[in-house]
């Protein structure tokens, strides 16, 4: 088909786009800048997307932080230990879900039939955590945002020789603790130091070569130059799946194909063992390297290492000896290597493995639109939270790749034997800015392809959040994610990142169900200059560049009046199961806790203190001394219908920050009135 070039061309739609995540919220690589533009597009991954977009790190107070511990991290809870990988969609006992939201440029999804698309697309979604440890005592490998938005350092070992010894100084002298980590420092030096899989068609880019002398896996074709974003790899960043162990979990390939989907279920590192080369620092192979040149067997062996099977996990299992590990109804489980390894001489060791990943259609969207879905609806997925056995909480990071390409040649049967080769006589089937011969003599037309970017890949990717174990009793409860997407200005002053909304913005459930309301802000939204390709500002009521949220109940979504609260239903018909007794005690307490962004925790001084409506300094009514992020409760409602708003964002009767919570009747209720507050 890559023959026919002259032809297909003429058919191609410029490719070129851009995806951001909304909910979690989508750093875009930002971290706290005033600027609408982000400071470092390199910080932490390559997104190849618009400087502009992207929100802060949540704070946790009304100050903008200045360490870690002054950032918010949003904190779900882990699904129960009943079938939270299980395929039945329907099943929504003891899960937790939470609606991941985006915005992809470059369309997506759709029937080959009904609504023929224009390109090719996969979203993938990921996920990567750790236990979570105190980010002041915490290692160099310890997933963090930071506090500077400067890229990790990466000093490639000198020679392919160097010690043990020499390898751990490069790291302690590269990686720097006020710096966000998300890959480790290892994968990057890995990818550094491997060779680039030869198979890859790079169309008729040229890749250049590592320190060392050869094209690694750094070189890409559309990172030819080999550039470096945070220890991102970037041939496992353009590639999914990949063919190597990577420290990235699947959660759902959403594809334009889905006859690719048991294609992705298999090939996903979560059911595949990936390959890697293992070499040693010392002839008894005991201490291991965690780099190695080879990218196969063959030369891997050759070359006196061991090529060797890890596979993707969950979490260890320490406890478990290796029969425990492979006895009967342990199927969860696997006594082998595994990826993250230990840091010189791993072991085999008994792991929880993740489920396959899911595989849906992907959500339609509009070719050169970055907006809404079909029906007016955000793209989305309901991502199914893991469950750790542990009962550990687990620090992780949320990714979305968008990944675009074209008939013009076969995405998935053009590799390497189609890269232009002129010494061979060796065209590539899409060529950097083509002409075409229109029928007009020497008139002939420019096409704008830029093979690096022809096939490409987008990137988001959240900042860190926790993933935390239920309180006890809840095991087998739905719980739904009720959250806030969008950061403080108008339209076009934050585009394309949006303006406030609740996600989601209708939340359907039955009773029984749980729902945790949170939300994060940041208090460094002023989208100031630089501002890049958009207008700077930030329209808003109260202290500029501050993001705050409330809820407060309503009537009705068409009032922007909230009801008072001795007309409230709201927080008398909910039964708190989190934050534990004696907080959230009376339905005013709840009532005051949400209104105030967590200002107030309690109403009566005799409860809270210095923290209750009766004694602590008034609130400013725009919540200017309110906290700008609230972890808010966990809670069960009384069937029924709830409207709320935001008090200071529903700006006029044109900007609605209004939600509604719906509960229908259901078995599991466990609610009497003597557990209404
Ligand atoms: C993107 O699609 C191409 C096929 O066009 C595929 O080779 C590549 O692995 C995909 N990358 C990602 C990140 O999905
Ligand atoms: C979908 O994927 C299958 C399996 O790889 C392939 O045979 C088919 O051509 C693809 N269909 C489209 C419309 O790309
Ligand atoms: C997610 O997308 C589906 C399909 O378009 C839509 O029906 C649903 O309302 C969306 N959910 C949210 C929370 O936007
Ligand atoms: C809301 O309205 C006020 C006028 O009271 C305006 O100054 C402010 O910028 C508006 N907010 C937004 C987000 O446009
Ligand atoms: C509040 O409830 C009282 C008593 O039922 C009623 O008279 C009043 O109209 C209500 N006010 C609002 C704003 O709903
Ligand atoms: C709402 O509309 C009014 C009237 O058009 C306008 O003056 C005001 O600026 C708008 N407010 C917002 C927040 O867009």
């Amino acid at each position: 088909m890559w023959r026919t070039l002259s032809v297909t061309l003429l058919l191609t739609s410029l490719v070129g786009g851009d995806v951001y995540l909304h909910n979690p919220r989508g750093s875009n690589n930002r971290l706290n800048e005033r600027s609408a533009n982000r400071q470092n597009a390199n910080r932490v991954f390559d997104s190849q997307n618009n400087n502009r977009g992207g929100y802060n790190v949540g704070d946790k107070t009304n100050n903008a932080f200045n360490n870690e511990d002054g950032q918010f991290r949003m904190t779900y809870f882990q699904s129960g230990p009943y079938g939270w990988d299980s395929s039945n969609k329907e099943d929504k006992s003891g899960r937790s879900f939470l609606t991941v939201e985006w915005t992809n440029q470059h369309g997506c999804g759709g029937n080959a039939d009904s609504d023929p698309h224009k390109q090719n697309c996969q979203v993938v979604l990921q996920y990567m955590c750790q236990d979570n440890i105190n980010s002041a005592t915490g290692t160099a490998d310890t997933l963090r945002n930071g506090r500077t938005t400067q890229t990790q350092d990466h000093t490639p070992a000198n020679n392919l020789q160097e010690t043990k010894a020499q390898a751990n100084s490069r790291k302690n002298n590269n990686v720097k603790t006020d710096r966000a980590i998300q890959e480790p420092w290892q994968w990057y030096d890995k990818c550094y130091n491997r060779e680039r899989n030869q198979g890859l068609f790079v169309a008729d880019q040229i890749t250049r070569r590592n320190n060392n002398g050869y094209s690694s896996a750094i070189h890409t074709r559309q990172n030819p130059n080999g550039n470096r974003r945070g220890y991102e790899c970037p041939e496992e960043r353009d590639h999914y799946p990949y063919w190597h162990p990577t420290p990235w979990r699947d959660i759902a390939v959403l594809t334009d194909n889905i006859t690719m989907c048991d294609y992705y279920k298999r090939e996903s590192a979560n059911s595949a063992a990936k390959y890697e080369c293992v070499e040693f620092y010392n002839n008894a192979r005991t201490v291991k390297k965690h780099w190695s040149r080879w990218n196969n067997q063959q030369d891997c062996e050759d070359n006196g290492g061991e090529w060797r099977a890890y596979y993707s996990y969950l979490e260890k299992a320490p406890t478990v000896s290796q029969a425990d590990c492979q006895g009967e109804g342990r199927s969860g489980l696997r006594y082998v290597y595994g990826y993250p390894e230990g840091e010189d001489s791993d072991t085999q060791t008994c792991l929880v493995l993740p489920p396959a990943p899911d595989c849906q259609p992907a959500p339609w969207s509009r070719s050169n639109h970055l907006g809404n879905s079909r029906d007016g609806q955000a793209s989305n997925y309901t991502w199914v939270l893991p469950y750790f056995p542990s009962g550990n909480t687990k620090r992780c990071v949320l990714r979305v790749r968008y990944n675009i390409s074209t008939d013009d040649y076969d995405p998935w049967q053009t590799d390497a034997a189609y890269n232009q080769n002129l010494q061979l006589g060796l065209l590539s089937p899409v060529q950097q800015n083509p002409t075409v011969d229109i029928g007009a003599e020497y008139s002939p037309l420019r096409l704008a392809i830029n093979t690096a970017q022809f096939g490409r890949t987008f990137q988001d990717r959240s900042h860190v959040f926790l993933l935390k174990p239920r309180p006890s009793g809840l095991e087998g409860r739905a719980i739904h994610n009720l959250n806030v997407r969008g950061k403080r200005g108008n339209i076009v002053q934050v585009y394309p990142a949006v303006e406030y909304d609740f996600v989601p913005a209708h939340l359907h459930m039955e009773e029984g169900d749980l729902v945790h309301i949170q939300w994060e802000g940041s208090n460094s939204h002023n989208n100031g200059n630089p501002a890049g390709d958009g207008q700077a500002g930030d329209a808003g009521e109260g202290t500029t560049g501050t993001d705050r949220n409330n809820i407060v109940q309503m009537r009705s979504l068409l009032d922007n009046f909230p009801a008072p609260f001795e007309n409230s239903t709201m927080w008398n018909s909910a039964r708190v199961w989190w934050p534990a007794a004696p907080k959230y005690g009376l339905a005013k307490d709840l009532a005051v806790a949400f209104a105030s962004s967590g200002y107030y925790t309690c109403f009566h001084a005799e409860v809270c203190h210095t923290e209750s409506v009766e004694r602590k300094n008034k609130l400013d009514k725009l919540l200017n001394n309110a906290p700008a992020s609230f972890e808010g409760a966990l809670l069960e409602f009384r069937k029924g219908t709830y409207h709320y708003m935001c008090t200071r964002n529903n700006n006029f009767s044109n900007r609605s920050q209004k939600g509604t919570i719906h509960v229908v009747e259901g078995t599991k209720s466990s609610f009497t009135d003597n557990d209404l507050p």
